[in-house]
């Protein structure tokens, strides 16, 4: 049987960690065959901290065969020791009447201490996935933070826009959401996001034709996906939870076992490909082979793809130019 692999998860006593650690220790995200050691962060608060052991011992009752072992910790350089894994869920979300300051100041903070620790004490191939948001610029944060480990390393979630984003085009069609194939979201996990689907087919048809309405496209398909999470908090009361752990487990589990060709969404740091600076924590689309992600090439951008591009990219450089100065 296989060895362990170690996967620390922050913010694990939160909405989306309740939603998250039970499917990656059943075996969903890294496969039915590989056992897990789960090492839980959470802050320091007792309160926090309580929750957390409230959470394994739920983890403990599952009896779970591939959980090899669960951690809580307090500090990320313990937490993040040897991790092979490292999902970073817990962030500052930006708050009622918080400026913009604030927000980046605060998850400067945090995204600055957990990507020096990852640098210091993760394993030298350490698959990292930001969702805490503003994720882009988070996983920035903590990639410009971690000058030893590879660019490559860190990632930020664009997976439940492109979820959302194929969700919208099946119940559009009636077709499956399974059978869509070359959907790409493009920029920031934001409204802002551009989702694609110009390439898009479905069992072979293009689904622009299909669809064959590109009012629907601009006027009611991108503002829906847009404002989805807007939407989830207004019918909930809550954020979006269950369906960001979803995404979450989707993005780790096709990073590591490959996608089979298929198009997903990852945000992952420029090499200027598709006249993005280097660097910039952009969504775009990749197939995954063997533990890496690739760049779908050669995809056209028409003027008006152009213009969403510049808009999303226009406010993931503002976002990175407000934290320069914590870096
Ligand atoms: P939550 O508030 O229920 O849980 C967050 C947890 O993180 C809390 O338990 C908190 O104590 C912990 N935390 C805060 N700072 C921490 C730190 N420095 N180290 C370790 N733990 C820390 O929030 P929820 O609903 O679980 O959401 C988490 C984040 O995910 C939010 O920033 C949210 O905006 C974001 N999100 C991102 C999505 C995406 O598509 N990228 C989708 C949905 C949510």
């Amino acid at each position: 049987s296989k060895k362990p692999v170690r996967v620390a998860v922050t913010g694990a006593a939160g909405q989306i960690g309740y939603a998250l650690l039970f499917r990656i220790a059943s075996g969903e995200m890294l496969g039915k065959d590989q056992p897990v050691i789960l090492q839980l962060l959470e802050i320091p608060d007792e309160k926090a901290q309580n929750a957390l052991k409230g959470v394994i011992m739920e983890l403990e009752d599952c009896a779970f065969p591939l959980l090899a072992g669960v951690e809580a910790h307090s500090d990320p350089m313990s937490a993040f020791k040897d991790t092979d894994y490292a999902l970073l869920v817990g962030s500052r979300p930006r708050g009622p009447g918080m400026e913009r300051a604030e927000l980046l100041a605060v998850n400067g903070a945090i995204f600055t201490t957990q990507g020096k620790a990852l640098n210091a004490v993760a394993s030298r191939n350490v698959k990292v996935l930001v969702v805490g948001n503003p994720a882009n610029t988070n996983a920035y944060i903590a990639m410009k933070s971690a000058p030893d480990l590879p660019r490559k390393n860190f990632t930020a979630m664009l997976r439940l826009d492109h979820n959302r984003a194929a969700s919208q085009l099946a119940a559009k069609t009636g077709k499956p959401v399974a059978s869509i194939e070359k959907l790409a979201v493009w920029g920031n996990h934001s409204p802002t996001m551009y989702a694609d689907y110009r390439n898009a087919t479905i069992d072979g048809q293009s689904v622009k034709a299909l669809i064959n309405d590109e009012q629907w496209n601009r006027e009611t398909f991108l503002p829906t996906v847009g404002k989805r999470g807007a939407a989830i908090i207004a019918a909930r009361g809550l954020s979006s939870a269950a369906s960001a752990a979803n995404a979450a487990i989707d993005h780790m589990r096709d990073w590591a076992l490959g996608t089979n060709g298929k198009w997903v969404t990852m945000g992952i740091p420029s090499n200027g490909e598709y006249g993005i600076p280097k660097d910039v924590m952009f969504g775009y689309p990749v197939t995954c082979e063997g533990g890496e992600y690739k760049i779908v090439e050669g995809i056209t951008i028409d003027e008006f793809s152009q213009e969403c591009i510049n808009k999303t990219l226009k406010e993931l450089t503002d976002e990175q130019d407000g934290v320069k100065h914590l870096l």
